[in-house]
């Protein structure tokens, strides 16, 4: 483990800096352009809007990193050369926002006050929406920017509002206003998600840059001077929100029913014939392309399909070809079409041509058939199709199934959600597939499958006491050393590390000892046996930690809160009364040197999968692996996988996209980056169907077995299956009335037995522990996951872990009545899969 004493910039510092540079535009898109981007220098310009000095690297909570120093746009454009002519705009807007943000944190304070909860957690994820104001756009010259912003973190979906999901009637009045009197304007969306611009969308151009972490104002100079240039698309389609089928019953406090089935995203658009704003897959450069298909192949095992991409254009860019396939009807009904492949060209200069193959298994285009358990190819005609986005896609083939095949044979998971869901209607429209390649398949030549389903495996007690490093030296086996631990060794095991006075360490995680500021760590209650225990710190977009530390006492001590953003929502009292508890500084730690961890911020998830290329997305994997390594962080508590279910959902930032294949994908890349680096693991989260904040910890995700298939589940499996993570974390939200972490079905069937994985699943941070009402104090409907029920199911771990975890397991072995009996050999397993990872990983003693 790396210690920094030094608080100048390190070389790793500005490598990953410039790495980050270099690679975000590769997630930036043009939503509209008028042809005159890039300018050819640096020059006079008025830069307006809440992004512009206020800009936005990531969102709260703990995806936020703590850096060093990130750039804000003002500072970008400046150091690039640009003279800022609208300085007295933004000194006013300043003023604005500090009184608009006091009566924010009132009115935050005001509601915990009447609901006696802590402010804390009120306060947790809520953002400011936009104010309203009147300062004239004032600056000089023929170009200008409006940075639109938004900010946004767990514990809190979006607000339906004007400022938030909307923009503000200042917004929509000024960028209209500078569009008009600006020869050369630009709208610059520093957003993590979708604001709805059905007001604005005529604008001369629109750049959704997305929030990039530590080099954010940098690229948006870098990408107006040419010196880079965007080659984005979106992984998640844009449309007023009242045209989302899951808006209408988005954010039960108790239940969300997840009507709309396998129709998510596009698959909805598509197939109902609504219309959006922005298509799934969309996205325009500063160049054009044209793609041609060439040699379409296909058997039992695979399909091919050349294409060839050609910049037509003036600049230099690169093209995202995508196929998708419309598949028969038959017993089940389908989406009008699904992504199931996708490649990025090379950068092409004008003119200049390459071809793509896109391969993919033919056994990707099943669909689940819950009266059969089954994944199925229907009988009948797969239509292939390929484009540059959803809208625009040509037919380039067929693919015939002689009969049905039965691709793999499983069992129903997660019965009773209590609904139909929504069927498709689907019309394929009026296209003529006479002329076109048909290949014909035969369904028994299909590679099949039947799933046989773990049975325990058991591990025999042993007498004599076992050391770890006798285990490490292949002396002795691991079996042998999980035989010889005690009881309360095997439990301790299965929980992180608490130290029993000071429990809940923190409302975002902040609970690990040997890391100040990471969010956990295994148990460091077997160091007798030498037995080392792991640290975790968070993501998605680079490592939280705190900045700054000192030694005290053996142990690392944060010198910044990872929390200070919540503080602000504390009344005087409180943060007296908080700064009496603070012990003085002893005079060991007086004189202790301080130590620097100054990790870099990557783009957000939803950036990173808006480039498209798996490439890209490991190369910010392998950033943060070497980062972890440095400073001896085992697991990164990330990538976030969950589907980009409706835009209100307020961590969408952190996650991919609508589409599972893209997620599944983008995820594995970002895996493999992460877990090349020796000691480092990724913890896939939060699994599954945790697509909302409001009420996260208690709110029941009702879902069909098919969508949870098709959709929740699908990504999480191809990431699983391309890259073998070494961890999941089990969300906290129900499926189908039952949490997820208590569910079997989920963790040990579907994870393990189906999908053969191999690490350990971890629970989300006190998902056991609290949490008996909402935000607002109101008795949830239903109750708080059991830490024996996470045994029982095979979730190994619970996170940060408390004494009252221990006693419920202790309980659960001993009453035969507790609803999660256990047996020895049920918390045998799950502490074993943790000392492999101990054993593959490594820790710190
Ligand atoms: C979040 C997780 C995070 C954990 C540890 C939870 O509140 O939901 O995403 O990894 O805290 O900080």
């Amino acid at each position: 483990m790396l210690r920094i004493t030094d608080a100048a910039i390190q070389p790793f510092e500005q490598k990953h800096t410039n790495l980050v540079r270099r690679l975000a535009p590769e997630g930036v898109i043009m939503l509209k352009r008028d042809g005159r981007l890039p300018f050819s220098e640096p020059s006079k310009i008025a830069v307006y809007g809440s992004g512009a000095r206020k800009t936005i690297r990531g969102g709260t909570g703990s995806g936020e990193v703590n850096v060093r120093h990130f750039v804000t746009i003002e500072e970008g454009l400046e150091k690039a050369g640009f003279v800022i002519t609208s300085k007295d705009w933004l000194d006013a807007y300043d003023q604005v926002r500090a009184e608009a943000r006091t009566s924010f944190i009132e009115e935050v304070k005001e509601v915990a006050r009447k609901t006696g909860t802590n402010p804390a957690l009120v306060g947790m994820g809520r953002t400011m929406t936009e104010p309203e104001y009147d300062i004239p756009l004032c600056g000089e010259g023929s170009k200008a920017i409006y940075v639109v912003a938004r900010n946004s973190g767990e514990g809190a979906d979006r607000k339906i509002e004007p400022g938030d999901m909307y923009l503000s009637e200042t917004e929509i009045r000024d960028i209209l206003a500078a569009n008009e009197k600006y020869e050369n304007f630009v709208l610059v969306l520093n957003v993590g998600g979708m604001v709805d611009l059905s007001q604005v969308k005529d604008v001369k151009n629109i750049m959704l840059l997305g929030q990039l972490g530590t080099p954010t104002g940098d690229v948006l100079a870098d990408l107006l001077l040419g010196k880079s240039y965007p080659s984005g698309k979106l992984a998640m389609t844009w449309a007023s929100l009242e045209k989302y089928p899951s808006t209408r019953e988005f954010g039960g406090l108790d239940d969300t029913f997840y009507k709309e089935g396998i129709y998510v995203g596009y698959r909805y658009f598509d197939t109902f014939n609504v219309m959006p704003d922005y298509p799934f897959g969309f996205g325009l450069g500063y160049t054009d392309f044209k793609i041609e298909i060439g040699e379409f192949a296909a058997n039992e095992k695979d399909i091919t399909v050349d294409v060839a991409v050609t910049n037509c254009g003036h600049h230099v860019g690169k093209e995202v070809v995508q196929v998708y396939v419309s598949k028969p009807e038959g017993v089940l009904d389908q989406p009008f079409q699904e992504l199931i492949s996708f490649a990025k060209t090379k950068e092409l200069k004008p003119e200049e041509t390459q071809v793509l193959q896109l391969c993919f298994p033919t056994t990707l285009m099943a669909s689940y058939d819950i009266s059969q358990a089954s994944y199925v190819l229907e009988k009948g005609e797969y239509i292939i199709r390929v484009g540059n986005c959803s809208d625009d896609t040509t037919v380039c083939g067929i693919l015939v199934m002689d009969g049905e095949a039965v691709i793999s044979k499983v069992k129903n998971i997660c019965p009773e959600w209590g609904f139909d869901d929504l069927r498709g209607c689907r019309t394929i429209k009026s296209e003529k597939f006479e002329n076109m390649p048909r290949i014909y398949i035969h369904s028994d030549k299909v590679e099949s499958n039947e799933v046989s389903y773990n049975t325990n495996e058991t591990i025999p007690d042993i007498d004599d006491a076992v050391r770890w490093d006798e285990v490490i030296s292949g002396l002795r086996t691991l079996d042998e050393f999980v035989g010889s631990l005690s009881l309360e060794e095997l439990i301790y095991l299965c929980l992180g590390y608490f130290e029993e006075d000071n429990e809940a360490a923190s409302i975002v995680g902040n609970a690990c000892v040997s890391i100040a500021g990471a969010a956990g760590e295994t148990t460091r209650r077997l160091r007798e046996k030498q037995l080392p225990s792991m640290t975790m710190a968070d993501g998605p977009a680079g490592i939280r930690v705190s900045e700054q530390y000192k030694i005290v006492g053996g142990k690392p001590k944060g010198l910044t809160s990872s929390i200070s953003d919540l503080t602000e929502f504390f009344d005087e009292e409180t943060l007296k009364h908080m700064a009496e508890m603070e012990l003085p500084p002893t005079p060991e730690e007086l004189v202790a040197k301080t130590h620097y961890i100054f990790c870099v911020a990557i783009p957000i998830g939803t950036t990173v999968a808006q480039t498209w290329s798996m490439d890209v997305a490991e190369q910010f994997g392998d950033i943060v692996g070497s980062e972890m390594q440095m400073f001896g962080i085992n697991f990164w508590l990330a990538p976030a996988m969950n589907i980009q279910r409706s835009p209100i959902c307020g961590r969408n930032f952190e996650y991919f996209s609508e589409d599972p294949l893209i997620s599944g994908r983008i995820g594995g890349a970002i895996t493999k980056g992460v877990q090349k680096h020796e000691g480092c693991a990724a913890t896939l989260k939060h699994f599954v169907c945790n697509n909302q904040e409001t009420n996260r910890f208690s709110s029941n995700s009702a879902v069909s077995e098919r969508a949870l298939r098709e959709i929740y589940l699908k990504g999480f499996e191809i990431c699983v299956k391309e890259s073998q993570p070494h961890a999941i974390m089990s969300a906290y939200n129900l499926v189908n009335k039952e949490h997820i972490c208590n569910r079997k079905e989920l963790i040990t069937d579907v994870l393990r037995s189906e999908w053969k994985f191999k690490g350990i699943v971890m629970t989300d941070w006190f998902a056991t522990q609290t949490y008996v009402t909402d935000q607002s104090g109101r008795k949830n409907k239903y109750p708080v996951a059991y830490a024996s029920g996470c045994i029982k199911a095979g979730n190994d771990l619970c996170m940060p872990g408390g004494k009252t975890d221990f006693e419920d397991i202790l309980n659960a072995l001993q009453e035969q009545n507790h609803p999660y009996h256990l047996s020895i050999g049920d918390i045998q397993r799950c502490a074993k899969r943790i000392l492999q990872k101990i054993q593959c990983l490594g820790g710190s003693v």
